[in-house]
């Protein structure tokens, strides 16, 4: 068996392993033992990992798996969301907050805790978990965001916190929330 080099790192190769991974007959365990094995070196990438100019990269979707690049900025949380289908985030710079919620009768949500994620770790989201992202450190926080499915075509949900209502997750509704939730 012949080790991966962990000196270097390539986006492009990166994406074509996972979406290998996710056609396989277990993609959950093929797609976290490549993100461990990369985000072993979270300084590596960070080296290799090309500038985008926009935070949000989708880098490849189809029926199997989404991948995305995701940069947050300090004080910038998103709304909360779910997602339909199991994630993985692996962190490479900064630090990223997941704070999770419970849903609770008439669409609102409780804060049950939150994880602080830091380079070269990797968080697992279940299908059904409600949760915001938020940037903690003073640098921007950089990950990649595996998704288990159409991330974009799928029918998932959205969170108004100060009205206490659950909308469909639209690209309009998400930045109307975070417009709101950031006016004082
Ligand atoms: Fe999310």
């Amino acid at each position: 068996m012949t080790e991966k080099s962990t000196t270097s790192f390539d986006l492009n190769a990166l994406v074509e392993e996972l979406k290998s991974a996710s056609r396989s007959a277990a993609p959950k365990p093929e797609v976290k033992a490549i993100m461990e094995r990369v985000f072993h070196d979270p300084d590596t990438i960070r080296q290799h990992i090309p500038e985008f100019e926009e935070d949000e990269i989708n880098l490849y979707e189809d029926e199997a798996i989404s991948i995305w690049v995701c940069q947050f900025m300090p004080g910038s949380p998103i709304p909360p969301h779910d997602h339909q289908m199991p994630a993985m985030i692996g962190l490479y710079a900064g630090v990223e907050r997941n704070r999770f919620f419970k849903l609770e009768a008439e669409s609102k949500i409780t804060e049950t805790g939150y994880v602080d994620l830091n380079p070269g770790e990797i968080l697992n989201i279940t299908p059904t978990a409600i949760h915001t992202v938020e940037c903690v450190s003073e640098e921007p926080s950089c990950g990649i965001h595996v998704y288990f499915g159409p991330l974009q075509s799928i029918d998932r949900s959205l969170f108004d916190q100060r009205a206490g209502t659950c909308l469909k997750f639209t690209e309009d509704t998400f930045n109307r929330l975070m417009v709101e939730q950031h006016r004082c």
